[in-house]
């Protein structure tokens, strides 16, 4: 994917502060990489990426196709799909009747701070590392299902 990439790469060049000497070099040595190598670069960051998803969300939840609802639901092809949609699993009112759509945003927010995004939701869960966000949205966005 390409485009995808090339998107992802922007972003995190996007990061680095742009007074920053070190900028042009970090948007260019990454350009290199997944130039060179998209799908090693790619291993690296899932190795890691599915760990912090273990270690931040494991507990609550499980990502594997099929795999079981534990205090939340499974979370295997959430990226895109509406909320509270999982069958099997006792979601709260203000979830149920959020209307969100699990973009990668709208995600961001959420595991950010579940509870200010929509009070009265039953995932008590905060994460303020961005850097950890990211990895786990990412590590989601390989379990989608392809269309
Ligand atoms: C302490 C347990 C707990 C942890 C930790 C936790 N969650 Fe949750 N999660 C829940 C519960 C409970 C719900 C159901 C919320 C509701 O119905 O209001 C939920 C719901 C969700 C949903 C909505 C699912 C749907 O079907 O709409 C997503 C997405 C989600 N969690 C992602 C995450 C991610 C990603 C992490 C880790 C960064 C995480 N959660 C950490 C308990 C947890």
């Amino acid at each position: 994917m390409p485009s995808h990439s090339a998107g992802r790469a922007r972003r995190i060049a996007a990061d680095v502060p742009s007074r920053s000497p070190f900028a042009g070099a970090a948007a260019c040595g990454l350009g290199l990489l997944l130039a060179a190598s998209p799908a090693s670069a790619q291993d690296i960051d899932l190795a890691k990426a599915r760990q912090q998803f273990v270690a931040s969300c494991g507990v609550c939840h499980t990502a594997e196709k099929g795999g079981p609802n534990r205090q939340g639901p499974n979370v295997y092809d959430i990226v895109g799909k509406p909320a509270a949609a999982r069958d099997g699993f006792k979601y709260s009112d203000p979830l149920k009747s959020s209307g969100f759509v699990w973009d990668e945003p709208t995600l961001d927010r959420w595991i950010e701070d579940a509870q200010a995004m929509r009070p009265g939701t039953i995932m008590a869960y905060r994460q303020r590392d961005a850097e950890r966000r990211k990895l786990v949205i990412a590590y989601l966005k390989t379990l989608t299902e392809p269309k």
